[in-house]
């Protein structure tokens, strides 16, 4: 469902993502794991264009963009089939945690408001949050603010979810509810990409491991291979650190 060919990103002189392939297959859970400054978050954020790509091809579902050749439509497709949840959960501080799921579903898919706010109140009911509809991101905790982050990618009706260390940025009482929340989404089979540092979680809930470093993916295959048997010195290096 997600074809990366020869996808390439320079910053200035500084080949940042060297020749990147990808294949994820719907339904499928992928995580990638790798030091800092490899390149990883870069690689989410081309995948819908936040980064513009200096070479390469992306296809995601039935839209298929070239980077050196790509107009505003195409990217306006490509950005719809993707949605992101960040780190730091982004979210409008004016707008109640209802009011922030809708959001894209008015703006960018022309839903009628009322449609719109049973759809984002379904959604947060999803993720635990059903006593916090109307409450501003100030007055949640971060694990809430997360969960409405999810709440508000699931919103995006895209094929897949872009993950960029969810919970990195979260106090440790407050990580588990977000793993558990995207746990469930594993199992009801969305399609997810899961840049992260908690190597357990990519241990359990990963079809698929993505080592990189340097700017290439080094190694890939199932977290049995990543973890418990990995092919190439690097990786058993960066997961024996990482243990
Ligand atoms: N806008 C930018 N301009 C210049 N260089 C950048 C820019 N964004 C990222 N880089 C560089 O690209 C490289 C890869 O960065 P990236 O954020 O993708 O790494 P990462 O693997 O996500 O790291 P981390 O685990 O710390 O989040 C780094 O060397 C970074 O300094
Ligand atoms: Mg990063």
């Amino acid at each position: 469902m997600i074809e990366v060919r020869n996808l390439s990103k320079r910053f200035g002189e500084v080949e940042v993502l060297k020749h990147i392939d990808l294949d994820v297959k719907q339904g499928e859970i992928v995580a990638i794991i790798g030091p800092s400054g490899t390149g990883k978050s870069t690689l989410l954020r081309c995948l819908n264009f936040l980064e513009t790509p200096s070479g390469g091809e992306i296809q995601i579902g039935d839209v298929r963009v070239s980077a050196n050749n790509v107009s505003k439509r195409e990217i306006h497709q490509l950005r719809k089939q993707s949605s992101f949840v960040f780190q730091s959960y982004a979210l409008f501080a004016n707008k109640t945690a209802l009011e922030n799921v809708a959001e894209s579903l008015i703006t960018v898919w022309k839903e009628p408001r009322v449609q719109a706010l049973t759809t984002a109140r379904r959604l947060l009911v999803s993720v635990g949050m059903e006593a916090h509809l109307d409450k501003y991101p100030a007055q949640l905790s971060g694990g809430q603010q997360q969960r409405v982050g999810i709440a508000r990618a699931m919103a995006c009706k895209g094929e897949v979810i872009l993950f960029d260390e969810p919970t990195s940025a979260l106090d440790p009482e407050w990580v588990d509810e977000v793993l558990a929340v995207m746990k469930q989404l594993a199992a009801q089979k969305q399609t997810m990409i899961v840049v992260t540092h908690e190597m357990q979680f990519a241990r359990e809930i990963a079809d698929k491991v993505i080592f990189m470093e340097g700017g290439v993916i080094v190694e890939q295959g199932p977290p049995s291979q990543i973890f418990g048997n990995p092919q190439n010195a690097r990786t058993k290096a960066f997961v024996a650190r990482a243990a």
